[in-house]
């Protein structure tokens, strides 16, 4: 790691030491290796709060972090055999120089020396429902501490949620975050115009086009590209099973005249990116496809056009609701004598019947990003409303106050399962379309449209 990249991870401890309060320490594990079958594992991805604040990939690893400031590393003692069979390892005696940490253990003597780091100290943060046994690996620790209280010893006398500090800090990306995410997007944007490209010149040429065909060029150019892999499960739905939202790349075959849907993005260097692409099999969009899909980027665009600092996380939302909904009425798939007005539509959620989920979420290291949705300064103002179609009673608070350099992502649809209410022109037709957003001071910055969504952009690159 060159020296600049551990100053990031060095300069976001001492911003978290500094907020732990006196005499506090913080405990971060990494994931837990998790066993596949006999001695096989699944792939190993490190923890998202532990890399953000170390950089360091290996499993078995933790950090300690004192309200000082003084870090300590755990991790896996070099060993010359172990290294054989799974690859060199950092080691303790290397840490301290590579990672920029004060002090650096085996992992072996985690047990033995936490004990000890907690003794004297107020609080104990670490991150809450997090780690599964993590809380009774603290609980042991504690009880060692308190076994020494009749020497003197001073126990924590409280535990707090360190994922209350961490997915603040998190939220808002800093440059080196944002310079790896808009390298993710690109290479994103680059499968996706990989995938498009395929599927028409596979029928074209009168192949037997599948899912799992497409699914293939996604993970070849990210891959190619130096990602690590995708940053969650790749969506490639072929026409229908488009309807289906976490629909994951199968085998169903991709038939002419139909659409597909892709919602795919790569992990690059611990980063996730997260787009959709709705287009034509064959390379032409039909009259009620393109319909729905004008109708779908007309709303992505009023999202955008919300989507600036100073604004609230839900003003997007809305604003795609409403240009849906509107535009749902023009093409009879709700309609005046059984919906009433746009604004009736729209309190009792009708649209809900083609459009059912949130129009965007955070996006970070982890593809559904940690972070309050709630302003933290207004949390204490709470009204309630009855759900019109559940009638459950709601909660609500002030959504958050979007600022410059967090990201989101803007991903509107329609969904047309077929029903009495719906034309049958649009029955079996299933559209998102999803780009990465950075909040801006005057607007959003949109990282991932290396890939068009115009639909006749699309068309022009699927005849190339
Ligand atoms: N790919 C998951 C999502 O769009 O939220
Ligand atoms: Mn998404
Ligand atoms: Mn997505």
């Amino acid at each position: 790691m060159t020296s600049a990249m551990t100053s990031v991870y060095a300069d976001r401890r001492a911003r978290l030491a500094a907020q732990l309060g006196e005499g506090a320490i913080a405990i971060v594990p990494t994931a837990q290796v998790m066993p596949r079958n006999r001695d096989n594992d699944f792939p190993f991805r490190h923890d998202s709060y532990f890399y953000y604040l170390t950089g360091f990939t290996e499993p078995a690893a933790w950090l300690v972090l004192g309200a000082d400031g003084h870090s300590t590393l755990f991790c896996q003692p070099k060993d010359v055999e172990r290294e054989i069979w799974d690859g060199i390892r950092l080691g303790p005696e290397a840490a301290p120089a590579t990672l920029g940490v004060d002090a650096a253990y085996s992992v072996d003597e985690l047990n033995q020396r936490l004990p000890q780091l907690l003794e004297n100290r107020s609080v104990v943060w670490w991150p809450f429902a997090t780690h599964p046994g993590l809380e009774s690996r603290v609980d042991g620790w504690l009880q060692k501490v308190r076994a020494r209280v009749r020497y003197g010893a001073l126990a924590p006398e409280s535990q707090r949620d360190l994922c209350a500090l961490l997915d603040e800090m998190r939220l808002v990306k800093d440059a080196h975050e944002l310079d790896v995410m808009r390298r993710a997007a690109r290479i994103s944007a680059g499968a996706h115009v990989r995938a498009m490209r395929r599927c028409a010149a596979m029928l074209r040429a009168g192949q037997d086009v599948r899912e799992y065909h497409l699914d293939a060029e996604l993970w070849h150019e990210f891959r190619q590209h130096g990602a690590q892999f995708p940053a969650y499960g790749s969506i490639v739905a072929a026409g229908a099973n488009a309807c289906v939202l976490h629909y994951r790349a199968d085998a169903a075959p991709i038939r002419d005249g139909e659409l597909v849907l892709i919602d795919a993005g790569c992990e690059l260097d611990g980063y996730a990116s997260d787009i959709t692409r709705t287009f034509p099999a064959n390379g032409r969009f039909t009259g009620p496809q393109r319909a729905l899909y004008e109708l779908v980027l007309a709303s992505q665009q009023a999202a955008i056009d919300a989507t600036r600092a100073g604004a609230r996380f839900t003003d997007p939302h809305e604003a795609t609701v409403r240009v849906l909904t509107e535009g749902l009425f023009e093409l009879g798939l709700l309609t005046r004598q059984a919906h009433g007005s746009v604004e009736d539509a729209i309190a009792n959620r009708h649209y809900f019947a083609y459009y059912m989920h949130r129009t965007g979420h955070w996006l970070g290291m982890d593809v559904h990003d940690c972070g309050s949705y709630v302003e933290p300064a207004e949390r204490g103002q709470v009204s309630e409303r009855r759900d019109p179609l559940s009638g459950e009673i709601i909660k609500d608070r002030p959504a958050r106050v979007l600022r410059p350099g967090m990201v989101l992502t803007i991903e509107p649809g329609l969904y047309v399962r077929p029903s009495a209410q719906a034309p049958e022109a649009f029955w079996n037709i299933g559209i998102r379309i999803e780009d990465d957003a950075v909040v801006t001071a005057s607007g959003c910055e949109l990282i991932t449209r290396d890939v068009p969504v115009d639909a006749d952009a699309i068309e022009a690159l699927m005849r190339d």
